[in-house]
């Protein structure tokens, strides 16, 4: 069922990024709306995980600006970010593998705490909610790809986001691990979590997403509904059927 609501909960405006000559995001505009699910899609190299980079201000854009619930955000510090409630997970997990699990959540809540009882209880209910309670005296390097994947949402959602940007999460997930994460995306999302996908498997973008905006070469080329997107030509052409040659 796609949803009603169309309140912008984040805005981009005009965003350029340049590394050297080349135009990583190229003049990009695009809205997120509260309670969505927008899936970013675009074949390597289209700009997907800078727009990311740009929105937590892990880089800062040529131009452009970047808006959160109305205020804008261009240039604070990924942490003022992290705190207004916009959480990313990474392309390449990035967990302090010789930690426990539990370890690496409460690393996540204790950005919002400095008392480590107050962040193991968030952590310990986090991790229920993910279903990693099990695992959550082991080492992050002995999980399995599915559930490293899992630790790294629960280690955002431990930051308390409103909006969580996910880049790549199914990738090198078997079947069953992409349904699990996709049961727990829904799930977060109708806690009321909106969700941004940046996302290869295209069942899942096309199954999950309530609008899907497609990059090439830093530019917008197409956006719309799942079914819309998928029938557009210029889609196929630049990234069905490049993914699917
Ligand atoms: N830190 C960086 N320094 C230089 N070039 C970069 C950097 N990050 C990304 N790029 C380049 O920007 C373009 C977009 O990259 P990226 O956003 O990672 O694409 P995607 O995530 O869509 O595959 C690519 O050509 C990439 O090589
Ligand atoms: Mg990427």
């Amino acid at each position: 069922m796609r949803k009603k609501e169309s309140k912008p909960i984040l805005e981009v405006r005009n965003l350029t990024k340049r590394f050297g000559g080349l135009v990583a995001v190229n003049n990009l505009s695009f809205t997120i709306n509260e309670g969505e699910i927008l899936g970013l899609i675009g074949p390597n190299g289209a700009g997907k995980t800078t727009v990311f980079n740009l929105v937590t201000s892990f880089y800062q854009p040529n131009s452009g600006d970047i808006f959160f619930k109305g205020e804008k955000i261009t240039g604070l510090s990924p942490h003022k970010i992290c705190m207004k409630g916009i959480a990313r997970t990474f392309q390449l997990v990035k967990p302090f593998p010789n930690m426990t699990v539990l370890e690496n959540i409460v690393v996540g809540a204790l950005s919002r705490t400095n008392r480590l009882n107050e962040a193991r209880e968030e952590a310990e209910k986090i991790l229920k909610v993910v279903g990693l309670s099990d695992v959550k005296n082991i080492p992050a390097r002995a999980l399995p790809i599915g559930k490293r994947k899992i630790m790294e949402v629960a280690r955002a959602l431990a930051t308390r986001p409103i909006l969580l940007l996910l880049d790549e999460m199914m990738a090198g997930l078997n079947v069953a691990e992409i349904n699990e994460a996709l049961a727990l995306l829904k799930r977060l999302n109708s806690q009321g979590i909106t969700l941004c996908l940046v996302e290869h498997v295209m069942r899942v973008v096309m199954s999950i997403s309530d609008r899907i905006i497609v990059l090439d070469r830093g530019s917008k080329i197409a956006e719309g509904p799942p079914e819309e997107v998928s029938k557009n030509i210029k889609v196929i052409q630049a990234y069905l059927g490049k993914a699917y040659a």
